[in-house]
């Protein structure tokens, strides 16, 4: 039998067009990552031991662009934390004092387990990144988002303006995520096809997560949340920092990626393509 989209596992939706429409697939994708975060739980033992061990979880093309944190960030906020793991690493590679932002209540917690067995300078929030607390106004010499992570927000615009209240006069911006022209291809018996989806504006909406990340989630995907992505162009988010009135210092495309997007591409063939970008950009000083 035929299904709608609405039946499928995968479906494109339009662009989020109001508030209360970001508010409502931010609470969806809250369910399918408190789902999903089940899975950073299990290894939560082996993940402080990690920190413990002192392996940052930061890649090279990140260490990179900030340098030495020990020379010049005080607070560094990281919005989209997850279980903390790279948030904690920033406090090993040299930041006084970490601060962890995450939509989700699993991963909030599995975070505080860590920073607590670490005696980490640690404060988590539980809330989305569009709501992060007014105290926290001006406070970051950095705010950090991982990988993974700008798909998730609906409304780019207003996370751009949240970074630029987060920040110090003089304090950056570092991103570094998947390259956003990936959205038109997936891998398909080893080869990379293109698939029906636009680079410029596609969305969807999903339920079920990639086998090389969350395997356990990948199959059968009854009971799963729904959860929504939205690809951002590189134009749409160096757009969206300037209009936030924060200015462009870097930006970077990489070859080097971080997760197995495409399982089973040979590495021969996904070196031809840029697998991740990296952004920085400042609030201009007091005058
Ligand atoms: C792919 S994960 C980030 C993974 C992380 N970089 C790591 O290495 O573990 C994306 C994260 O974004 C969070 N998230 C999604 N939408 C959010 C929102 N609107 N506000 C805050 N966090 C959000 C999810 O809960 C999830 O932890």
């Amino acid at each position: 039998m035929a299904t709608t989209p609405e039946e499928d596992d995968e479906h494109p939706v339009e662009p989020a067009r109001s508030a209360e429409e970001v508010r409502t697939r931010h609470a969806s994708n809250r369910e399918a990552w408190n789902e999903a975060a089940g899975s950073y739980r299990r290894r939560l033992d082996q993940d402080i031991a990690a920190l413990r061990a002192g392996k940052s979880t930061l890649r090279p093309q990140e260490r990179a662009n900030l340098g030495d944190l020990r020379a010049w960030c005080r607070r560094a906020i990281h919005l989209q934390c997850a279980s903390g793991q790279d948030t904690l690493s920033l406090w090993l590679e040299g930041a006084a004092e970490v601060v962890g932002i995450d939509i989700s209540d699993v991963h909030i917690e599995n975070a505080c387990r860590k920073g607590e067995a670490l005696g980490a300078p640690a404060t988590w929030y539980r809330c989305d990144v569009l709501e992060a607390p007014a105290a926290l106004d001006g406070t970051a010499d950095l705010v950090y988002t991982g990988g993974g992570a700008i798909n998730w927000i609906q409304d780019l615009d207003s996370w751009a303006r949240t970074v630029g209240r987060l920040l110090k006069p003089g304090g950056v911006l570092h991103l570094l995520d998947d390259h956003p022209f990936l959205c038109v291809f997936e891998a398909d018996d080893g080869n990379l096809v293109l698939r029906d989806s636009s680079y410029l504006d596609a969305a969807v909406a999903s339920k079920g997560w990639p086998a090389s990340y969350i395997p356990e989630l990948s199959g059968d995907t009854h009971g799963q949340s729904w959860k929504y992505e939205q690809q951002w162009p590189i134009s749409a988010v160096v757009m969206a920092v300037q209009r936030a009135g924060l200015i462009l210092d870097f930006l970077g495309e990489h070859r080097e990626g971080y997760w197995d997007i495409f399982p089973g591409v040979p590495k021969s063939v996904l070196r031809n393509l840029p697998l991740t970008f990296s952004l920085m950009a400042r609030k201009p000083a007091a005058k």
